[in-house]
């Protein structure tokens, strides 16, 4: 991976926050990091901040984040153009509320009823109304056969479908397999592994299309991202960015997973952690001298208890 490359790190806040002014104040914040690791001094890499809410939160979002260079998505959209269809949302409304990305064919959209075929319709209106679509794809669960890999490549093929050549600069992959979505034991793919999958699906690209679609494609990763195993997947994983579901409802975990990534070193994170922690026990030990007394109490007491233990010799 190129020093300097640009990663899209975009947050899927799925049905979260609860309310409106919820979003608003995580909204500044993400403002904030957006800022920070646009263009960060001494970075490995630029990080664009792109956060997809709820339908009903784009504008607010779009409005907080109004001259930073964070973006808004949506993370669907309908099959449809318009009209008597309850409950539906057209990717021209996205786009006059000036959304850039669509996130489509998310496993718990396909869960609740996405087929490839409707997937592939949403993503030629997602293109038509000049946004840029996330496609999702991945696995339900690895076989040792490797069965799997066909049926990626089933589903890359048939969603799609519908494109001309000039429409793919438009689309984002991004692998998520779905047996690493949402996981709480840590199981999300190592950067080798995950390496493997983006080379495959560079050649099933080459395969379907052109060595030019293959190489200029973006592929991110998703599915159980955390500041623990970000810096691998990004860097060894050699992916474009990340689309991260949990760790993204929360700002602060959301700019540990980007300071990890764009500071040089993992090691210097870690100082740098343990330095923060240090001075903050120091800190808060001078804010509070009783603690302090208390401390030195309980030291003179154990050397007393130490003293009279010893054996007293006659
Ligand atoms: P997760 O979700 O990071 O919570 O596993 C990822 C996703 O659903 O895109």
């Amino acid at each position: 991976m190129h020093k300097n490359k640009k990663l899209l790190i975009a947050a899927n806040w799925k049905m979260t926050p609860a309310t409106v002014s919820e979003a608003r104040k995580k909204a500044f914040l993400f403002r904030e990091i957006a800022k920070r690791y646009m263009r960060a001094p001494k970075a490995k890499a630029s990080l664009q901040v792109l956060v997809c809410p709820p339908f009903p939160f784009i504008s607010e979002l779009k409005a907080a984040f109004k001259g930073s260079p964070a973006l808004v998505g949506a993370q669907d959209v309908s099959e449809f153009d318009g009209g008597s269809k309850t409950g539906e949302v057209a990717s021209t409304m996205l786009q006059s509320l000036g959304v850039s990305h669509v996130v489509v064919g998310h496993s718990e959209r396909r869960a609740a009823g996405d087929t490839d075929e409707r997937v592939s319709i949403k993503l030629g209106q997602i293109i038509r109304t000049n946004t840029h679509a996330i496609l999702c794809i991945g696995e339900d669960k690895r076989d040792e056969e490797g069965e799997y890999l066909n049926a990626i490549k089933a589903q890359l093929k048939a969603s799609l479908a519908r494109l001309s050549n000039t429409d793919f600069s438009r689309v984002v992959i991004a692998y998520e397999p779905v047996w690493a979505i949402g996981r709480t034991d840590n199981v999300a793919l190592s950067g080798h592994d995950l390496h493997q999958m983006v080379i495959y699906i560079r050649k099933m690209l080459r395969d379907l299309y052109n060595d030019s679609i293959a190489t200029s494609m973006k592929i991110l990763y998703g599915g159980s991202v955390t500041p623990e195993n970000a810096e691998d997947i990004i860097w060894n994983g050699e992916v474009d960015g990340l689309l991260i579901g949990r760790a993204g409802f929360d700002p602060k975990t959301y700019e540990e997973i980007c300071r990890i990534i764009a500071l040089p070193t993992h090691a210097n994170v870690i100082m740098r952690q343990a330095t923060i922690k240090k001075m903050t026990t120091i800190k808060n030990n001078k804010k509070n001298p009783k603690k302090e007394k208390s401390k030195e109490k309980t030291v003179r007491s154990m050397k007393r208890v130490k003293k009279s233990s010893k054996p007293k010799h006659r």
